[in-house]
């Protein structure tokens, strides 16, 4: 168990890290608000998005769209709560247009989110997307990937769809529960 101590200067931390990236001028999309990862400091399970959205950048939480109440959703039909998981992006700014952030942002960002997970320290993460599967495994295919389990620096890695790929079609829909429905087991199983 980790110490009350410990919890303390862990939020401090990530308070100071959210802090430096408000103040790095060099970073791209400075044009859009800082959103910064939420959730809780304990969490064992750790999603990584692409880039925030609209709603997001106005509210300046990750996942609040309707990207967001999607996964909100089918994490409580599984019985995890939010807060209880640690939620953020590979890139903490809206790129224009709701574009996919290019290679480029991500490479600048990408400092900023191995320190967030550092400091989590979850024994899980989650991928949602092609784009946070290709900043860990770059020669893989979402389609081979997603709900199977790899083995990053003493993490485990599970990729997962999108959730703004289950929005676009009920086939979809049902292949993103469908792997969210299987995560129960593969818990079990680490
Ligand atoms: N899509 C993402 O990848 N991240 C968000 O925060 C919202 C939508």
């Amino acid at each position: 168990m980790i110490s009350k101590n410990k919890l303390i200067e862990k939020k401090k931390k990530l308070e100071e890290l959210e802090k430096r990236l408000l103040n790095d001028k060099k970073l791209p999309l400075l044009r859009s608000n800082l959103v910064f990862g939420e959730g809780s400091i304990k969490a064992q399970i750790f999603f990584i998005g692409e880039a925030p959205g609209l709603k997001e950048d106005q509210l300046r939480r990750p996942f609040v769209g309707r990207s967001g109440e999607l996964l909100t959703k089918t994490l409580l039909s599984i019985g995890i709560k939010r807060e209880d998981v640690y939620i953020t992006n590979l890139v903490k700014r809206r790129p224009p247009e709701n574009r996919d952030p290019s290679l480029e942002e991500i490479k600048k960002y990408e400092p900023y989110l191995k320190e967030e997970i550092k400091l989590i320290d979850p024994q899980i993460i989650i991928t949602l997307g092609r784009l946070a599967l290709k900043d860990f495994i770059p020669d893989i295919k979402i389609g081979q990937a997603q709900g199977k389990i790899f083995k990053i620096d003493n993490r485990i890695l599970i990729p997962m769809f999108h959730p703004a790929f289950a929005l676009r079609g009920t086939g979809n829909l049902a292949k993103f529960k469908k792997t969210f429905d299987s995560l129960p087991s593969i818990l079990g199983k680490i």
